[in-house]
């Protein structure tokens, strides 16, 4: 806190105007340069209808188009998507042996762009002999440590983010399609009143930036609805394909919170809820973002 106190301040102002102020107009703080105003992305032009009448949302979009054109382009390029390298990885790693039981995830699954087409799409999904929701990155580890005999990748690894992203991919431009009736609805229900809820010193929910504010600048970020479809996705600011929880992490660090862990039922909860979010977007796995 001592060792910037100028910057901080400057942080706080433009959030509390963001938190309290109801129009772009009236944050002066966050107002966006001439050069930047003149950039703003059209977002509103490629907005989906909500599935369901109990969305938060006009219109639901994806974070691409909260992005400058150069990096959409990026994105919509697999030559020049510098994701496609995890990709390529993920693919690899499917059809190599590993593990006691000496089996790939090709032995029993075959082709991924056959037997894993969709299934990405309906994650975080209800898993019965676990008796909770597992999202892909467990799921995967679920296969490594009970088919393969192998053991689990860690969250965050190269391989594991790898995976993801290849079995992401084989569902790429189908429609987020989570299921959250049944057994799923407390989980959903506790990533709904924990999006809502307020945290940190900044005293910031999730919705105070991505419902109340997506379309205007928070500082240098232009704010999108935080979708999740785009996931893992490839940070230009990192260089490297990150996964959702962690971008989650991100957020809630940047609001001076103690961040929940990755893969914690707290963001298995919000990861359910993000997704519902989105029902019906394209899953774009690997996006491209700042
Ligand atoms: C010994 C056979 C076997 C191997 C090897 C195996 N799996 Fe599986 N996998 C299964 C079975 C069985 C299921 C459960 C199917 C179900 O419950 O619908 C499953 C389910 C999955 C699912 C979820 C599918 C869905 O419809 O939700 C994914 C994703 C997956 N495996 C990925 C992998 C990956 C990645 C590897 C390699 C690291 C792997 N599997 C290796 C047998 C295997
Ligand atoms: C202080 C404002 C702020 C808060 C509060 C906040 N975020 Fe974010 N979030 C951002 C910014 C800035 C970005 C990057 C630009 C963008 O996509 O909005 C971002 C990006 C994201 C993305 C990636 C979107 C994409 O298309 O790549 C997700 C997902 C996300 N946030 C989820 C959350 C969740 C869940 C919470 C609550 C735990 C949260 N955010 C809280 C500011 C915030």
């Amino acid at each position: 806190m001592m060792v910037h106190p100028y910057p901080l301040a400057l942080t706080a102002i433009a959030l509390v105007a963001l938190a309290v102020a109801p129009h772009a107009q009236d944050m002066p703080s966050a107002a966006p340069s001439a050069k930047e105003a003149s950039e703003r992305p059209a977002w509103q032009a490629h907005g989906l209808k909500p599935q369901s009448p109990d969305s938060p949302f006009e219109e639901v979009v994806s974070g691409l188009y909260f992005r400058s054109k150069e990096t959409q382009d990026m994105q919509a390029d697999d030559f020049n998507n510098p994701g496609f390298l995890a990709v390529e990885q993920g693919e690899e790693l499917w059809s190599k042996v590993d593990g006691a039981a000496g089996k790939s995830c090709a032995s029993c699954h075959d082709a991924a762009s056959t037997s894993m087409k969709g299934v990405a799409a309906a994650y975080p999904k209800w898993n019965g002999k676990l008796a909770k929701p597992v999202n892909l990155e467990q799921r995967i580890d679920i296969c490594r440590t009970g088919a393969l005999k192998a053991e689990p990748w860690a969250f965050g690894s190269p391989e594991l983010t790898a995976m993801t992203a290849y079995i992401r991919n084989q569902s790429r431009g189908m429609p987020v399609a989570v299921k959250v009736d049944g057994p799923m609805t407390p989980w959903f229900e506790r990533g709904k009143a924990l999006y809502y809820q307020r945290n940190g010193q900044l005293d910031l929910a999730c919705a105070s930036c991505h419902e109340k504010n997506h379309g205007k600048y928070l500082r240098a970020d232009f704010l999108s609805q935080g979708q999740s479809n785009g996931f893992p996705v490839y940070r230009l600011r990192d260089q490297r394909l990150v996964p959702l929880h962690e971008r989650m992490e991100g957020c809630m660090q940047d609001v001076r919170a103690t961040p929940f862990k990755p893969l914690s039922d707290e963001f298995l909860a919000l990861e359910t809820y993000v997704a519902w979010r989105g029902l019906g977007l394209p899953v774009e796995t690997p996006a491209v973002r700042n």
